[in-house]
């Protein structure tokens, strides 16, 4: 692994442990079932995409955390990372003991060693980490529903998934670090995305494969919010995409199985943390990453790098302008690359391209490709 950038922290932690018997829970100590975003949270945990993370955050870092975008020992971390439960299950949770934490099926996902228990100060996380309270951003909305005491300590995870989706592509830190040696990449890019890849993602990916030795095409797949197009369906654009346009040789498809925040800002630096422990150098930010609604500006989410501490984060981000297509340039530019006023370009909303795909219609080439457009199209008819 020489030459790959180190994890955050410097140890790329596992917490995968075969400490009790996997299947349906039996155990003695007491069990409280995560929910969606807390099994999310934890398999980033256990795998080490949240490295140096051993476990759920305790009460100092939490406040760290949320007022200077820290762990209490200085390292840059944006968002606290929970275990919160109702007051009455808190009340049967002893420190010091050990509680069970299961799915949905009260499956055992692993044992978490008590360290604390605290208030969960939800309004300061959301004032602080997202920047608003309004429980219409998706998510506060889940913040704003979590329970109101956290569990803190270190978690001894068994196993992370049961019923596990695109197991192919579900490569761990240490196995995409593998694959990188392999492909003797000493540099490679993260591009986190929640959407099909259009023209413009396709731009920015192929722009930072200049500069890196490979691409590493990482799609959250964990919890989105309704509305966003299914990640099954995301997968089977991103497969075609890159067998028909990408460099094999140059760009690696794997899932980031994380819970989205729609945290903007913050967000972005949770993104490169985590895409740091995945083994890459370099990581995207284009506009209004990981944003929702306008809760936050353009390029908040590049500019919050310029405010971490020097040597706070070995990633570099890469940063780029709002790019469309120009009909004069005839190719992806962006203010930085053509002088051509905005009615040259090809731009369209989000609402106006669901539209013309619910009817069967595919967006212009110039802002989709075909391949990709029919199979949301496809997959809109179902
Ligand atoms: S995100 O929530 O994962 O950020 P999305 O999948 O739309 O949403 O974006 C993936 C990445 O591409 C983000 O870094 C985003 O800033 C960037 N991006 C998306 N569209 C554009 C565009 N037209 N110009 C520049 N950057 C863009």
């Amino acid at each position: 692994m020489e030459g790959i950038i180190k994890p955050h922290g410097g140890t790329l932690v596992n917490r995968v442990k075969d400490v009790a018997p996997k299947g349906a829970y039996k155990g003695a100590d007491p069990a409280i079932v995560l929910s969606e975003r807390q099994q999310c949270d934890l398999e980033m945990i256990a795998v080490g995409a949240m490295s140096p993370l051993t476990g759920f955050v305790g009460q100092d870092d939490y406040n760290r955390i949320c007022e200077k975008m820290t762990l209490a020992d200085g390292t840059v971390w944006p968002f606290p990372i929970t275990c919160s439960v109702d007051a009455d299950t808190a009340g049967k949770v002893k420190v010091g003991g050990k509680v069970a934490l299961l799915d949905d099926d009260r499956r055992l996902l692993g044992l978490m060693t008590v360290t604390e228990k605290y208030p969960h100060d939800k309004k300061k996380q959301a004032e602080l980490a997202y920047k608003t309270t309004d429980v219409a951003h998706p998510g506060v909305k889940v913040l704003m529903s979590e329970g109101d005491v956290c569990l803190a300590g270190p978690v001894d995870v068994v196993c992370a998934r049961y019923d596990v989706e695109y197991p192919k592509y579900r490569l761990t830190p240490a196995q995409t670090r593998a694959k990188f040696t392999e492909k003797k990449w000493k540099t490679a890019v993260g591009f986190q995305t929640r959407n099909p890849i259009h023209r413009a993602h396709e731009y920015l990916t192929k722009c930072a494969q200049e500069i890196c030795d490979g691409l590493l095409i990482h799609p959250l797949v964990g919890q989105t919010q309704a509305g966003d197009i299914p990640a099954d369906v995301r997968m089977k654009c991103y497969e075609a995409l890159i067998e028909k346009y990408y460099v094999a040789d140059r760009t690696l498809l794997a899932v980031l199985p994380a819970a989205m925040r729609y945290g903007g800002p913050r967000e972005a630096i949770l993104h490169a943390i985590l895409r740091q422990n995945y083994g890459c150098s370099h990581f995207i930010v284009g506009r209004d990453h990981a944003g929702v609604g306008n809760y936050y500006g353009t390029f908040d989410a590049q500019l919050i790098f310029d405010t971490l501490p020097p040597g706070g984060l070995a990633i570099t981000p890469m940063n780029f302008e709002h790019t469309a297509w120009c009909k004069l340039c005839e190719g992806m530019v962006s203010a930085k690359t053509c002088p051509h006023g905005n009615e040259h370009k090809i731009s369209l909303s989000g609402t106006k391209v669901r539209d013309m795909l619910a009817a069967g219609q595919r967006p212009p080439m110039e802002f989709s490709r075909p391949e990709i457009a029919d199979i949301l199209i496809a997959s809109m008819k179902q």
